[in-house]
This record gives structure tokens, sequence and C-alpha cells, in this order.
């Protein structure tokens, strides 16, 4: 099972925060944020990582965290996505080194309190098709919002204005490679980006998606208001 940290794009929702560096790199209570989706993947026992960045700084990221020793890591890929095309269009700069894998793809920006071991645990026994990881928040307008029939997932909807329920997609994905071959699929959308949201829905079209709920707590980190809220549930787990 390969890894892949998406942390590129140009955090324009801090700035100016994001003016001279990567949101991915700004504190998160006592770390930089991209140490805790490393440690989540690594708790998972997945080590062949690749992380995706861009924007600006792209080499701090390189005297961050070097080879992943500090992970318990003997090695950590990087690439550079060019411009700001999406969270799937990052992601298809992972084809050449996932190499026919499946994979947990995780947004740098996303922060959980527990281990998701068991979830990649049972994607390893899917064996193909998608899981997704689903949480319940009281802002569900601001992210993919699932809609369940009995135990599928039969739809998401990106930001919608009016959300079917508070159940949320976070951002920790577990795909076959088939992925690749629906991002090559895509059309831009309205922000023009290539969503992650239609790359999932295409994986329920075929219904081979599977979801499970997050245990523990989970953010995003992207506005002011979630990097506040990370730092105070880091602090409050870690005291
Ligand atoms: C992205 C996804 C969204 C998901 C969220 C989780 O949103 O598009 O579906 O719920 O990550 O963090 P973004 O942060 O790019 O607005």
């Amino acid at each position: 099972m390969k890894g892949v940290i998406l942390a590129g794009g140009l955090g324009t929702r801090l700035h100016p925060l994001t003016k001279i560096t990567n949101k991915h790199l700004l504190p998160i209570y006592d770390k930089p944020m991209v140490y805790y989706p490393l440690e989540t993947l690594v708790t998972a026992g997945i080590d062949d990582i690749l992380l995706v960045t861009g924007g600006n700084n792209a080499g701090d990221f390189l005297r961050l965290l070097g080879n992943g020793k500090e992970f318990g890591l003997r090695h950590l890929n990087y690439t550079y996505q060019e411009g700001e095309g999406g969270i799937a269009e990052a992601l298809s700069l992972a084809e050449y080194f996932v190499d026919g894998e499946p994979m947990v793809v995780i947004l740098g920006d996303n922060i959980v309190e527990k281990s998701i071991k068991s979830a990649v645990d049972n994607f390893r026994e899917q064996g193909s098709g998608a899981k997704i990881l689903l949480k319940r928040v009281e802002d569900p307008q601001r992210f993919g919002v699932a809609e369940l029939d009995s135990d599928r997932v039969v739809n998401i909807v990106e930001k919608p204005k009016e959300p079917e329920s508070d159940l949320i997609v976070t951002g920790i994905y577990m795909y076959d490679p088939s992925v690749f071959d629906f991002i090559k699929k895509l059309e831009p959308s309205q922000r023009g980006e290539l969503e992650i949201t239609d790359v999932n829905n295409l994986f329920i079209g075929r219904g081979n998606m599977t979801y499970e709920i997050l245990d523990g707590w989970w953010t995003d980190a992207g506005t002011f208001e979630s990097l506040y809220h990370a730092s105070t549930l880091v602090a409050e787990k870690n005291l």
C-alpha cells in the first residue's frame, strides 16, 4: 500500500500567512502542519510515501522532512504540482510512483485524533475500488457532503449551499490504481479545478465505493477558523 500526501496549492484562504510560505508548513500547535498527515500514514503502517507539493517554498519541505528519518522512514518521495489544478490533478502526479498498487491519499491539511489503521487494513482486504472516511460536522456546506442510502454512499455533493446531511467526506481517500483512469476523464469544475468529489462519484457509479465513519475528532486547517481550531484540538490532546 502506497501513501500520497497532497500539500500543494496557494492557500489563498490564508493570506497573508501563505504569501511567503506554503500552507502546510504553518504551525499547528507545536509542529508544522504537514507532520500530522505524515504521522497519520506512518501510524497506519504505510512507509512508501510521496509528497506532492507546489506553489511557493516547495524546497522547504525537503529541508524540513528530508528522508523522513524523524518519522521512522528510510526514504521519502517528492513531486511538484504546477499551478492550481485541484486535488485530483495533484493526485494524477502520483501515477508513476504508485505503479499499480492500491494507495491511501491524505490532504496535507487534514488532522485526525486517532489512528486510521483499521480502515486501511479493511481497504486492503476489500482489494479493489475505493473507500472514503466520513465525519459529522457542524458546517457541512464547507465540504463534500455524502448522501447515504442505508449502508451505501450514493452521491457526494461538493460544497452544497443546502446540505442534505451533516456527514462530510474527509480528505482521506483510499483507491485502487484505476483512479488514474478516472482522473483522465474529468473536466475542470466551475472553479477551474479537477475535483476529487468527481473522482469519488465515478467510483460510486461503478458500485465500488465503501465508507467508514472516522473515529475521534477530525479537522481541516485551510481557513483561519479551522487553523486555530486545529491548534486547539492538538494542544488539548497533548496537555
Ligand atoms: C476538499 C474537498 C472536499 C473535502 C475537503 C476535506 O475541499 O474538495 O470534498 O470535504 O477537502 O478537507 P477543499 O479543502 O479543497 O475546499
